[in-house]
């Protein structure tokens, strides 16, 4: 039962000591949330998973992070993902043969590696960012992709932007760029479903990606919101839709998020677009404060692939480490890791 897991990690854990360093994303489920010694958005997570010494980094996160968290990490220490099946099913929609089969097709049209960067968001496979990395091009996470998309621009006119349609879109309109010059590249269709002539015109080429969480929310929650408190304030994770960041007051990261209703005056209310172990968690953290959190969406949006990392896995993953046994280790492949981290580099070196 549950109080027995909370029981076998907890003493896992004791029985390790400094040898395992447990990283949770804030998206978490709270009964594994709770055991992490490490806490962080995506950036964060990539910075403190460089930074441990530990020998195991036992990651409650979704796959992409883990393999960060490899990449990042020093070669004789171990990560491990409680869950092999926790996947970002956003991360699912870029594959390596897509982004070159694109890269391939804009050929026909212009140099794409002399004129266009390559940029993953962090929610991608470990090949997808060997491959930015191949090519001159660069990872972004939520809290950095304007930075990214500024230091691209300062060396190649355009960008192609994978696999998030929503992140590219509203960094490179908070960068002023018009959406005329935003072209969507459906990567289901020859050329992308584009013209020639609108890959020219393109400044940044937007893949057809989505996180299924964050689509979720729409316009309307906002304005229901408004209408019922107008002194509300609306703050969005940036891969909710255009529409939903464009009716937002506030829009960032998950730490962002956090960040700024902490330092939000006493007494004031919050609409939060983002999953909602997220949004559950500030909503009681803060409610000693008088500020009362609600969630965006009236359906019930959860990382579900994130939440199968639960406390039955992490219990097991421990116990095995502490039986000198190593299970669900993430490895990315030496070829693709040294490529990888190229283009994290970069990230963590233009994001300082
Ligand atoms: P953050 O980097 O903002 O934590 O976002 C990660 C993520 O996957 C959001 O869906
Ligand atoms: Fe992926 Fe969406 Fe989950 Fe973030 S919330 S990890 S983008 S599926």
């Amino acid at each position: 039962n549950d109080d027995d897991c909370e029981q076998r990690i907890v003493q896992a854990k004791a029985a390790l000591g400094r040898r395992a360093v447990i990283l949770a994303h804030h998206y978490q489920r709270p009964d594994v949330y709770k055991h992490a010694d490490l806490t962080g958005d995506s950036l964060q997570l990539s910075r403190l998973a460089s930074g441990t010494d530990a020998d195991y980094l036992v990651f409650c996160g979704v796959h992409f992070m883990a393999e960060v968290a490899d990449i990042l990490s020093k070669p004789e220490q171990i990560t491990i993902l409680p869950d092999l099946s926790a996947g970002c099913s956003m991360a699912d929609m870029a594959s390596l043969l897509k982004v070159q089969r694109a890269w391939h097709e804009l050929s026909e049209v212009l140099d794409p590696d002399e004129v266009v960067t390559p940029v993953t968001y962090i929610n991608s496979a470990a090949d997808l960012k060997a491959f930015c990395g191949e090519h001159g091009g660069i990872v972004c996470t939520s809290s950095n992709a304007m930075k990214i998309l500024q230091w691209s621009f300062s060396r190649r006119e355009k960008v192609l932007f994978f696999p998030d349609q929503h992140l590219g879109r509203w960094s490179g309109h908070k960068l002023d760029i018009p959406l005329e010059q935003m072209a969507v590249w459906d990567f289901d269709e020859p050329m992308g479903g584009l013209s020639p002539e609108q890959i020219r015109n393109a400044k940044i080429l937007l893949w057809k990606g989505h996180c299924s969480v964050h689509q979720m929310f729409q316009p309307q929650h906002i304005l229901r919101f408004r209408n019922q408190h107008p002194e509300g304030k609306v703050i969005s994770h940036p891969e909710c839709s255009f529409e939903v960041c464009k009716n937002s007051d506030y829009v960032g990261s998950t730490d962002y998020i956090i960040r700024t209703i902490r330092e939000a005056e006493p007494g004031t209310r919050w609409l939060v677009g983002t999953e909602l172990n997220l949004v559950n968690r500030i909503a009681e953290e803060f409610k000693a404060q008088g500020k009362i959190v609600q969630f965006m969406a009236s359906t019930i949006c959860m990382c579900s692939t994130m939440a199968r990392i639960d406390p039955q896995h992490l219990a097991w993953a421990l116990e095995n480490l502490v039986a000198g046994k190593v299970v669900n280790q993430i490895k990315v492949p030496a070829a693709d890791a040294v490529l990888a981290k190229r283009a994290l580099e970069r990230m963590l070196e233009v994001s300082r």
